[in-house]
């Protein structure tokens, strides 16, 4: 970022604002904020009170710094190296998913299924941050909790993740159910990867250019491969009484609904506060 040198916090969002916007970063007075409060090591409320404060070279330099990071699209939640989660912060960096508030359904109905029934053992498959497995062994009482990734960078996040908000999860790297063949769980969660790899050029940069492809883009070009995957698995994979939950793309429940309608599971699918149909759920079986 080459631009004039400001003075004081708010002359610096000004010209990080006006400085993002010609980047094209979305929002670019929100992410200016979001940035210059975490340069000055402040909350957004903090850097409103701190408008008019001069500002020391060391701050002008992080906050040209995060800002020339942020111009090229890097997520801002890797710049801050966190995000909030169902009321809790999760530590995040390059080589994890962000995680993302639609997928605070699956904690919801998590949540709503296990009513009722404690000392449950849910399984979290494709765990990322451990955003899922770590919120719901906090959230259901006794939970035993277990989460499997492929990506030994993601399983870092989520165990560092886990020691820190507390929460007991044993975590499994491996690819798909192969870690936990012939275990049986009351509850599997999965947020697995569904963006159809021919649609890539219609994601954010942010999203493109910087998110672990593992964990966005679904394997063989079919975005409803882990769907269907897990629940032609779930008589195998639940146990009795149990519910398979695993979020959808924007466009997947008619497929589904279709591809998996000879199987005679009980199928249902939940829609999201923007009425998409989210989440499917199988069982209880
Ligand atoms: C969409 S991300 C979800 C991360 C996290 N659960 C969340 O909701 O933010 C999918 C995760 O699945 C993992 N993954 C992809 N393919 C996998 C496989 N074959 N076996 C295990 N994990 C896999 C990725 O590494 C990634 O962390």
């Amino acid at each position: 970022m080459s631009a004039p040198e400001p003075r004081t916090a708010r002359e610096m969002l000004e010209l990080g604002r006006t400085f993002l916007a010609r980047k094209g970063v979305e929002g670019a007075r929100r992410e200016a904020e979001l940035v210059v409060a975490h340069a000055l090591g402040l909350d957004r409320l903090g850097l409103f009170l701190a408008l008019e404060r001069p500002l020391a070279r060391d701050e002008i330099a992080r906050g040209r710094e995060l800002l020339t990071r942020r111009g090229k699209h890097e997520p801002a939640a890797y710049l801050t190296g966190r995000r909030e989660f169902y009321g809790r912060t999760f530590h995040v960096g390059p080589g994890v998913l962000v995680p993302r508030p639609e997928t605070e359904l699956l904690v919801a109905r998590a949540r709503a299924r296990a009513a009722g029934r404690a000392g449950l053992t849910l399984l979290d498959l494709g765990t990322g941050s451990g955003c899922l497995a770590v919120t719901l062994a906090l959230e259901l009482a006794g939970a035993r909790v277990t989460a499997i990734d492929c990506s030994a960078r993601a399983l870092e996040y989520a165990r560092a993740n886990a020691a820190r908000l507390q929460a007991e999860v044993e975590f499994l790297e491996g690819d798909g159910l192969a870690p936990v063949a012939a275990r049986r769980f009351d509850l599997v969660v999965s947020n697995p990867p569904y963006v159809d790899p021919a649609a890539r050029a219609t994601l954010a940069p942010e999203v493109r250019e910087h998110e672990p492809p593992e964990a966005l883009f679904a394997p063989a070009g079919r975005p409803d491969h882990w769907a269907e995957h897990l629940a032609r698995a779930a008589r195998a994979l639940l146990a009795p009484g149990g519910s398979l939950l695993v979020e959808l793309g924007f466009d997947q429940a008619p497929r589904l609904r279709a591809a998996l309608a000879e199987l005679g599971l009980p199928l249902t699918f939940t829609r999201d506060l923007e009425r998409v149909e989210r989440v499917l759920e199988v069982g209880p079986l």
